[in-house]
């Protein structure tokens, strides 16, 4: 099935889920060529869930150790944008090339993030060992997100993406990888069965205890903070670095664009929990919060 969609294109549905038709060539190579390794972590997120943000966090994480020390003036941070370090599967990398080759361009542990539902992961990822860190939002301040970022990409200009149709859209289900509350849903109960393969984590959660979580994320991923390291303050490095101030602020996210043509500054706009309130009548905040309650009903999940 077809719709039209507020990205500039139409919208396909596609196993369940609402994709661009720009973007459908990348998903089905990368389903079709991706060899996921054991060694590789996928950074799995809803549109605007802060995805960049933790792509920051996970590079700085990961990559720490001799060359990538957090402190140091020489960090791929602070020149690279984290899309470029933590590039996309299905929007990058399979979209340039129908088979682009990973092996000898990325070191293990390999890093890479797609937008992809549960359903539609490649055949490989499922049959490794690779572990998933799963980040999604609260539907209201994803919602907003998207409806700013979308009204960005659009040549015509915002007036043309009313937001009472971008909401009754949203809530249809018919969004960027929406449905939004199935997406969350898949890798909800996919944590819960499998806690060792599957780190599930909300933007609000990251934002109320960053430190906690990154110690988590650290321990989940199989390298957690020695000692030392606590000590010389690397955790809190970390996450001055990764900082919606530092990343925003740098001339290499204030500047340029992405492969895929959105501009790099386009991905730091507030970076606070809860700003949807500056945006959403109460009537609309009541419509999401309504179907959020009966779609997570029974699952354990709150937002
Ligand atoms: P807002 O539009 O609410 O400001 P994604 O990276 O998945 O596209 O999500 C973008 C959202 O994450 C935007 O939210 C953006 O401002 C926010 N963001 C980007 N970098 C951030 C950071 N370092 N810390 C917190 N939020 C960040």
């Amino acid at each position: 099935p077809r719709e039209k969609g507020w990205v500039a294109n139409h919208l396909h549905q596609y196993q369940g889920f609402w994709h661009s038709s720009r973007q459908m060539q990348g998903v089905l190579a990368c389903q079709k060529h991706f060899q996921a390794q054991d060694s590789d972590i996928l950074l799995v997120t809803t549109p605007k869930s802060g995805t960049t943000w933790l792509k920051a966090i996970l590079f700085s994480l990961v990559k720490r150790g001799e060359h990538y020390h957090p402190d140091p003036q020489h960090h791929p941070l602070l020149t690279k944008n984290p899309h470029v370090l933590v590039p996309f599967l299905e929007l990058n990398l399979y979209l340039e090339k129908p088979v682009p080759d990973l092996m000898t361009s990325y070191a293990p542990p390999r890093l890479f993030s797609t937008h992809l539902p549960l359903v539609s992961l490649p055949e490989s990822v499922k049959d490794s060992a690779c572990k998933v860190v799963y980040l999604c939002r609260n539907p209201k301040d994803t919602f907003v997100s998207l409806w700013h970022f979308t009204n960005r990409l659009r040549p015509e200009g915002r007036g043309t993406n009313p937001l009472e149709e971008a909401l009754e859209k949203f809530c249809r289900g018919v969004s960027l990888y929406g449905p939004f509350w199935d997406h969350v849903l898949g890798y909800w109960n996919e944590s819960l069965k499998r806690p060792e393969r599957v780190f599930f984590i909300k933007y609000e959660e990251m934002k109320e205890r960053p430190g906690f979580h990154l110690r988590r994320l650290a321990e989940f991923l199989g390298c957690p903070f020695f000692p030392e390291e606590e000590a010389q303050g690397v955790v809190d490095n970390i996450l001055r670095l990764c900082s919606f101030e530092t990343l925003s602020n740098l001339d290499v996210n204030k500047n340029g664009k992405l492969s895929s043509g959105e501009e790099h500054s386009a991905f730091f706009r507030r970076g606070e929990a809860g700003e949807w309130r500056n945006l959403l009548t109460a009537k609309m905040a009541e419509q999401l919060d309504r179907i959020t309650e009966e779609k997570l009903q029974g699952s354990g999940l709150k937002f």
